[in-house]
């Protein structure tokens, strides 16, 4: 059985987190929220309750681990050759939603960074995360609570929907704000962000200047393999998503008759759409329509992503059509990057 606890996040419940603590630090699984998503934590030094993470998701052995630290001193025991940059970034990032990857230090087991030489960390902004970190005193590995392959899991109802009888205890502290996984960013090549989130690209380059974007063409092959989570399908809902292009107008109408022609063939239609898009075939009962906010509040939009996504599968959908989000910076390249992982190469140019 899993255990569900309500967490206050403005005054986490000390019992509440000194349990978690303890279940941690006896190689249990506790689920909890972070500032991104919830994450699916166990001790990171027990190669034995890391194993249990990777049971517990259905994950491959191969896709390693971050690890959540409570503060800066902790860095120094799991990482080795820190370059001064790290330190700079940390200052201006942390706590907060970027993952440095940087040389490990012996005493990271293989379990957690599955088997390389390197190790990603982060310090998390979540005052629940942070009451948890303070309280078990040891660093938490944790992957995003969902089974593989999932959406990652913006609500505590959607860690129990992959995850129920299978972890010990999850905190339900509410839904997270910023709804994508955290930026991460390897220090131990040029600097190079290996998955783009709410710490931007521009915001990284006020540090390293030279910083770049991994391109989706090598995420395909190679840095498929340095950082598994970039395979494609990793962020996928259950139906197939198609990803339209193009200016909000044209992907509207083009979303429109697509979706029309669907529902004309028998098949239930979901549809991801900001609020003031307009679809006049949205009467059909077939037609199921996710609006995630104001298409100039990407922050709300990021935020409401996965729920949208859970929901249009439990709905039953067929097909899913989503359409674009795009500008050329700040969050937008990670709930592009989200959008065109799930459509797995369904992308439609309107
Ligand atoms: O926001 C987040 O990062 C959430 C919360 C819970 O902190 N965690 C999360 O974990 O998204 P996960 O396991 O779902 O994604 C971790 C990503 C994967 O893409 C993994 O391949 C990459 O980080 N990663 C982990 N260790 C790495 C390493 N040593 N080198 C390169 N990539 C690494
Ligand atoms: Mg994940």
């Amino acid at each position: 059985m899993t255990e569900v606890l309500v967490v206050d996040a403005s005054d986490p419940d000390r019992a509440a987190i000194a349990h978690a603590a303890a279940i941690l630090r006896r190689g249990g699984l506790v689920a909890f929220p972070t500032e991104t998503v919830y994450g699916l934590g166990a001790h990171a030094l027990d190669r034995h309750a890391i194993r249990r993470i990777f049971e517990a998701k259905g994950r491959p052995s191969s896709d390693p681990l971050i690890v959540h630290i409570h503060g800066i001193a902790d860095l120094q025991a799991l990482a080795v050759d820190i370059p001064i940059e790290a330190h700079a970034l940390a200052s201006l990032f942390w706590p907060g939603p970027l993952t440095m990857v940087l040389k490990k230090s012996p005493v990271v087991p293989d379990e957690v960074t599955a088997g390389l030489d390197t190790v990603a960390i982060r310090i998390p902004a979540h005052p629940i995360a942070q009451a948890l970190l303070a309280a078990t005193a040891i660093p938490v590995a944790a992957p995003s609570a969902n089974l593989f392959s999932r959406p990652s899991p913006t609500r505590a109802s959607h860690v129990l929907h992959d995850l129920d009888g299978r972890i010990d205890l999850v905190l339900d502290g509410g839904p997270t704000a910023v709804g994508v996984e955290s930026t991460v960013l390897d220090l131990t090549t040029a600097p190079v962000v290996l998955r783009p989130g709410a710490v931007t690209l521009e915001m990284i380059r006020t540090v390293l200047p030279g910083a770049q974007l991994r391109q989706r063409h090598e995420a395909a092959d190679s840095a498929a393999m340095k950082s598994p989570g970039l395979l494609s399908r990793h962020y996928a809902p259950r139906a197939p998503l198609t990803l339209y292009e193009g200016s909000s107008r044209a992907v509207a109408e083009r979303i429109d008759a697509d979706a029309h022609a669907a529902v004309a063939r028998g098949l239930r239609v979901g549809i991801i759409a900001a609020n003031d898009d307009r679809f006049p075939a949205e009467a059909s009962r077939a037609l199921f329509i996710e609006r995630l906010g104001s298409e100039a509040d990407l922050n709300v939009i990021a935020a409401n992503l996965y729920d949208a996504l859970r929901r249009l599968d439990d709905l039953s959908v067929d097909l899913i059509l989503a359409r674009t989000f795009s500008s050329s910076s700040g969050l937008s390249v990670a709930i592009q990057d989200r959008l065109r992982r799930a459509a797995a190469g369904r992308i439609v140019h309107a």
